[in-house]
């Protein structure tokens, strides 16, 4: 996080908050979460995006703290769940500023974004058009998911901007015309615009540019046909952030940049109005933010092999190295080490030998139990991908702000995990 120093004793503090003194106070693993970072990169994507909207994706890291400080900053906030909904809502979350999104949202939570009177749904399937316009009894602002078949170059598991996947109506093959159609075929569904998600940890911001020509080129398609002039355009989130300190990772300001030229020519080449752009970065607001600390619980030297420096959490809290093969980097937290660097492996306490947090990194050779070791980058997807696996609960996620840290969510004790047995 950008509050992150070393204090006299060698020891890592983040927002005037010694980690180590977080891990005696809190336990390990804990996330923790520089409150000032994550409203800092809130408030450059204003100032970088001035007229643009900026909604939150919640999916990336979501409490009630979290929804009310994007809120404070000016933020939108999108949701793909009732549960994410309720949070929101639960924070105070004007419901007209909230989104919602999701290829298969139930009827259940379709219901509960209608009762709660969201400000836009993203329409994503011929199924859903028809349920939503049955059910509703007052008009609701909506947008359509596009596909724009572009090929971003992430990890397969979150390219989502290409054809052949389960969001969306692609613009191939008039599938995207036809749902266009089938929502202005339905007077309560108020059609204010399109959706479209390329994909996560994007890093050139060229994809963007591509997306904002396709886009405009259909939204001049839908008037050609219909004589309808939408005023949105959403084009989702995926803005890559660098999780290792070579790591490439999108400049917001080069974003701007692309998407403005795009705008510029797609709308003179079309003589299109210009839309109101909607960007939905989850990653790049509360990725930053997080530092996960672990305690060391052995150290192991495979003859002939590796060397692992086993930690008390694991592929429960950071399912991404597995899932992604994704790569952090690892710090000594809790002293000062002038042994020589050697190179280990970090692994969990998961029952699986895939259970690795990071293979390869650099850390003292004076490694011991006891130590604190922290993994920064990990303030999206990582508490909201977190698991129960081999019945650990998931860690606590606590908040530090001006020297102070306070606990937004509590660690999830081995009582609530039984909680939710039947006695017998
Ligand atoms: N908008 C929509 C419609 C999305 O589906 C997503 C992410 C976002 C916005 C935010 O994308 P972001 O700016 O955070 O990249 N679990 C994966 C990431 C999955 C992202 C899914 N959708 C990971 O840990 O890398």
């Amino acid at each position: 996080p950008d509050g992150t120093h070393v204090d006299d004793h060698g020891r890592i503090t983040v927002a005037g908050v010694a980690l180590a003194d977080i891990a005696d106070q809190y336990g390990t693993p804990s996330y923790v979460l520089d409150e000032m970072d994550l409203r800092g990169r809130c408030r450059t994507y204003r100032e970088v995006f001035p007229e643009a909207e900026i909604a939150y994706a919640g999916k990336a890291l979501l409490t009630r703290a979290v929804a009310s400080w994007v809120t404070e900053e000016g933020l939108a906030l999108d949701v793909c769940s009732a549960g994410e909904l309720a949070i929101a809502l639960s924070a105070g979350v004007d419901p007209r500023r909230i989104i919602m999104h999701g290829n298969a949202k139930t009827p259940a939570e379709l219901a509960a974004a209608r009762t709660a009177g969201v400000g836009r749904i993203v329409l994503d399937s011929v199924t859903e058009i028809a349920l939503l316009a049955s059910s509703l009894t007052r008009r609701q602002n909506v947008l359509i998911r596009v596909t724009p078949g572009i090929d971003a170059h992430t990890h397969p598991a979150v390219a989502t901007g290409v054809t052949d996947q389960k969001f969306g109506f692609p613009l191939a093959h008039g599938q995207a015309d036809d749902a266009v159609r089938r929502v202005l075929g339905q007077p309560r569904l108020n059609l204010v615009g399109l959706h479209c998600h390329l994909g996560s940890q994007i890093t050139d911001a060229a994809h963007f540019a591509t997306a904002v020509h396709l886009m405009v080129g259909q939204m001049a398609q839908i008037r050609l046909d219909h004589g309808l002039i939408l005023t949105e355009l959403d084009l989702g989130g995926g803005h890559g952030i660098c999780y290792r300190p070579d790591d490439p990772q999108l400049d917001l300001s080069t974003l701007a940049g692309a998407i403005e030229n795009a705008l510029d020519e797609a709308c003179a080449r079309y003589r299109f109005p210009r839309p109101r752009i909607t960007l939905e970065p989850g990653r790049a607001v509360a990725g930053r933010a997080g530092v996960t600390v672990y305690r060391v619980v052995s150290v192991k030297h495979i003859t002939g092999g590796r060397t692992f420096v086993c930690v008390d959490g694991g592929m429960s809290d950071n399912p991404r190295v597995a899932l992604y093969g994704a790569r952090y980097s690892v710090a000594l937290a809790n002293r000062h080490s002038s042994a020589a660097p050697a190179v280990v492996t970090v692994a969990g306490r998961h029952c699986e030998s895939g259970d690795e947090l990071a293979v390869d990194v650099e850390l003292p050779s004076d490694l011991h139990p006891g130590d604190v070791l922290a993994v920064p980058g990990t303030g999206a997807y990582h508490h909201s991908l977190a698991s129960t696996y081999n019945a650990v609960g998931r860690p606590p996620i606590v908040a530090v702000r001006d020297g102070r840290s306070r606990e937004l969510i509590r660690r999830e004790t081995v009582e609530d995990l039984l909680r939710r047995e039947a006695s017998r």
